[in-house]
């Protein structure tokens, strides 16, 4: 009689997996300079499980890019307390495995050499060896240069235009003819950042409007780059999902990560990149041939970073493997850039009132890519608001 029940008992088996993943914004979402923000650590606790782990497969993504991505994860770890799998603006760089081999010059802040080896480059120049193997190509008097230097832009500036219109033999004299020139990566356009003084400093996208007006106007010619990286930029958005999708993986939650959540402070980046990641995926998951890529760039005002043919589409399929996200939600926090109660025009506004648009010349300036899907007060509330979208209960 008693196994009967046993054996007609209908089981239910309550599988407490997460369907959606988390990428954090650093700065001004979890920390402001070297303190952390409050609610950081409050959302952290609502992310660990008793052993330390990740209840939802969280990655952070930041367009910082002068060091190591290693430092910055022991940075934030060691303030946070937990492990932390970090996605800076030149990560993507591993995924463009046909340069690896060949030889790339590097020009940037920090350890560059380092850098450029830790994501797969094997044959690397810096701006510095250039410069000694070339001494005249650089102007600068070194018995003048202090030991260390503030970060001059002219040499950059002067050997990268040197190298595109030498096609790479810096022995040659400027020819401007050849085309397309040699191909340009670039991570992180940033405008401006802030640092400590009181007003916006010069972003590594100023360097490129230097960069690309420079090559304009000398050779009539546009800059074309291969690839731009670091948010807004899908690119990193794609990085990013696919470590989501590895950690889900190697925690064996076997059901596909289909909603992502990006939590961010600044609009022109964070919410604008979350936005057309979010086109993109739907985008992909609703096409049905290769003509509504051609669409889909129109749309987004992306001619860059979206895929316009199958090249790039296929250089994800191979390395990363399909998506497998099909949306991507929004969310912005008021403990940084962004400020609800601000006299001041926040920089977005501003952009929105007097058309200027600070975002980088191969993206187009859409209102709709910088609404965000939910404001909240910190990263706390970001997590409380997420868990109950999803009705996620933590274990
Ligand atoms: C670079 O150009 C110089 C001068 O035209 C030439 O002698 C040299 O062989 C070139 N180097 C390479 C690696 O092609
Ligand atoms: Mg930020």
């Amino acid at each position: 009689q008693a196994n009967n029940t046993l054996l007609t008992r209908r089981y239910f088996v309550v599988v407490l997996q997460p369907r959606f993943g988390l990428l954090f914004d650093i700065d001004g979402v979890l920390v402001r300079g070297r303190m952390p923000i409050p609610a950081a650590k409050k959302a952290v606790e609502k992310l660990v499980d008793n052993q330390g782990r990740f209840v939802v497969p969280v990655v952070f993504v930041t367009n910082a890019g002068n060091c190591l991505r290693q430092t910055k994860a022991d940075q934030l770890s060691h303030i946070l307390g937990v492990p932390e799998q970090v996605v800076m603006s030149h990560s993507p760089l591993r995924m463009f495995k046909k340069f690896h081999d060949k030889c790339v010059l590097v020009s940037g802040q920090g350890p560059v050499l380092e850098i450029a080896k830790n994501v797969g480059f094997n044959n690397v120049v810096s701006i510095d060896m250039l410069r000694e193997s070339y001494p005249l190509m650089d102007m600068v008097d070194h018995n003048r240069r202090p030991k260390l230097p503030p970060i001059r832009w002219e040499t950059n500036l002067q050997l990268i235009i040197d190298v595109l219109l030498t096609n790479g033999n810096l022995s040659n004299v400027h020819r401007t003819q050849k085309t397309p020139h040699l191909s340009v990566l670039a991570c992180n356009m940033d405008l401006m950042w802030m640092a400590e003084a009181h007003s916006p400093r010069f972003g590594h996208g100023t360097f490129l409007v230097c960069l690309e007006n420079i090559y304009k106007k000398i050779t009539g010619k546009d800059l074309k780059y291969e690839a731009l990286m670091g948010k807004p930029s899908e690119l990193t958005y794609q990085f990013a999902e696919y470590l989501i999708r590895s950690q889900a993986m190697q925690r064996q939650w076997t059901f596909p990560i289909t909603t992502l959540y990006a939590i961010g402070d600044n609009l022109m980046t964070d919410i604008y990149g979350a936005n057309l990641y979010n086109r993109y995926l739907q985008e992909r998951a609703a096409r049905k041939n290769p003509k509504a890529i051609a669409k889909m760039v129109a749309a987004t005002g992306s001619t860059t970073t979206v895929p316009q043919d199958e090249e790039i589409d296929s250089l994800w399929e191979s390395e990363l493997a399909l998506p497998s996200a099909t949306s991507c939600k929004s969310v912005l926090v008021c403990t940084g850039v962004y400020n609800p109660n601000a006299e001041v025009p926040s920089d977005a506004n501003h952009c929105i009132k007097e058309t200027v648009f600070h975002g980088h010349r191969d993206f187009r300036f859409d209102p709709a890519l910088v609404e965000p899907g939910h404001i909240v007060q910190d990263v706390a509330e970001a997590v409380d608001l997420i868990f109950e979208k999803e009705k996620f209960v933590p274990q």
